[in-house]
């Protein structure tokens, strides 16, 4: 069963009622999972730098590393950016729990984001163990926040634009 399925809840039915359709959007695309896959990509590229990086200690790996996380911490910002105006703009998202979880464990993997770049922009000799610690920890939130996220859409239905096209 769904978990907005309870149809004799009045306050459910009142948040189904609402808006839930995507405002941030270019010709019918919404822009936040247009652009949720680059963090996802350079989060996973970040963790992968470290792992390489301490099993064949090539310095090569260390630069892929600040570039990776760097990108993640900017598209994370990006995402976040957007993400957060979809939340705030439209009343059936701003009214769902699941949205707000989401929106924290998003945060939360952004915050991630900034620090990793931030401790090898500082010292490359806190990449190991701290960066890669990091790293391993920001897969989980990426993991955790993008599995919220597809709950919002998969579940509730929200971000959704359906086109009038056949
Ligand atoms: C401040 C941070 C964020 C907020 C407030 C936020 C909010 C939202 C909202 C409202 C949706 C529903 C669909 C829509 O309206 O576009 C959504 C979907 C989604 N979000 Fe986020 N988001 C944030 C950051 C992120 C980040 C950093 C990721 C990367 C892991 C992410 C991954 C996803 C995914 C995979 C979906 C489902 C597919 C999609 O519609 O894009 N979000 N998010």
């Amino acid at each position: 069963m769904s978990e907005t399925g309870d149809s004799s809840s009045p306050v459910l039915q009142k948040i189904a009622e609402q808006d839930v359709t995507s405002t941030v959007a270019v010709a019918g695309h919404p822009l936040h999972a247009m652009t949720v896959h680059f963090p996802i990509a350079f989060v996973i590229a970040t963790l992968g730098s470290d792992v390489f990086f301490w099993w064949s200690a090539d310095p090569f790996w260390v630069r892929t590393g600040i570039w990776a996380s760097g990108a993640a911490f900017i598209g994370g910002v990006a995402a976040g950016l957007i993400g957060t105006a979809e939340l705030l703009l439209v009343p059936g998202i701003r009214a769902r729990v699941a949205s707000w979880t989401h929106a924290v464990a998003a945060m939360m993997l952004i915050a991630l984001c900034g620090l990793n770049w931030g401790v090898r922009l500082a010292d490359e000799n806190l990449i190991l163990p701290n960066g890669l610690l990091i790293s391993m920890l920001a897969a989980v939130f990426t993991g955790f926040a993008g599995w919220h996220g597809g709950k919002l859409v998969f579940d509730h239905g929200v971000g959704l634009m359906i086109s009038e096209k056949e």
